[in-house]
């Protein structure tokens, strides 16, 4: 079945229900906490978080993109995408994710990766991220993590994703902080504008099955 949405920027007045979209749509509280950790992270810009509505104004859906870099290009990550259960699969995902696209295409944003089924989202113009040079630096099924150019006139850059801290994903080849001589321990902070505030990394990944995300231990 496919129904009429009406998409567009969140207002403030969104947040609650944006919340409980998200919420909704996941087993844990964990996207929703995600998504309130980046709505205070600098990765946050104002205009890339949509919502669907239906016509009297419900928010039923919702689609983010955040800050996140390919090595050193500003790139954008789509996380999370959110249908309240009773409307899924009525095209209001698509619509938040179309629109949302749209919203940074026209904001001049070039680039977009998402960790996710690779069955849903070729259809927005997605592809294997591999085959354009781009990873991460924890381990994901390869056709999970997916990538985006908006603009036809430039290539997607090869590197390696890198996430707000929110996400909690640090990299894992960081080199050690070394002591501090005459410290019993190390004092220094993390190293400035990269992994900075990422303290607790979480794995997170696809299971074979499901589109669903879970934590793992590190
Ligand atoms: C994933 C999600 C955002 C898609 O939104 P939606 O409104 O349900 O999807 P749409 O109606 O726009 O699209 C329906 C199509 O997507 C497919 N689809 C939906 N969810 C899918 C999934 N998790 N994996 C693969 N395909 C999926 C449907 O099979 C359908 O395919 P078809 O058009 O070929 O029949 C929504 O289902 C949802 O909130 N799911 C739970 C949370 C989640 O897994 N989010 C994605 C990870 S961030």
């Amino acid at each position: 079945m496919t129904t009429h949405w009406t998409t567009r920027a969140e207002t403030a007045a969104d947040i609650p229900a944006v919340d409980a979209v998200v919420r909704a749509a996941f087993p844990t509280a964990d996207e929703a906490d995600l998504v309130a950790g980046l709505r205070r992270d600098p990765a946050w810009i104002d205009g890339l978080s949509v919502v669907a509505t239906t016509t009297g104004g419900t928010v039923v859906g919702h689609a983010l993109l955040t800050r996140c870099h390919i090595d050193d290009t500003p790139a954008l990550c789509l996380a999370p995408c959110a249908v309240l259960p009773a409307q899924q699969g009525s095209g209001a995902g698509s619509a938040a994710i179309r629109a949302v696209l749209q919203a940074a295409r026209a904001a001049g944003e070039a680039f977009v990766v998402v960790l996710g089924h690779p069955g849903y989202y070729p259809r927005f113009g997605f592809e294997r991220a591999s085959a354009h040079g781009i990873g991460l630096s924890i381990d994901v099924p390869d056709d999970a993590l997916m990538a985006l150019s908006l603009d036809p006139r430039r290539s997607l850059p090869a590197g390696t994703v890198r996430y707000a801290a929110p996400f909690g994903i640090c990299r894992p080849t960081a080199p050690p902080p070394l002591p501090i001589p005459g410290l019993p321990f190390d004092l220094r902070p993390p190293t400035p504008g990269r992994d900075s505030g990422c303290m607790t990394p979480i794995r997170r990944r696809m299971p074979p099955d499901s589109a669903s995300w879970r934590d793992e231990a590190p």
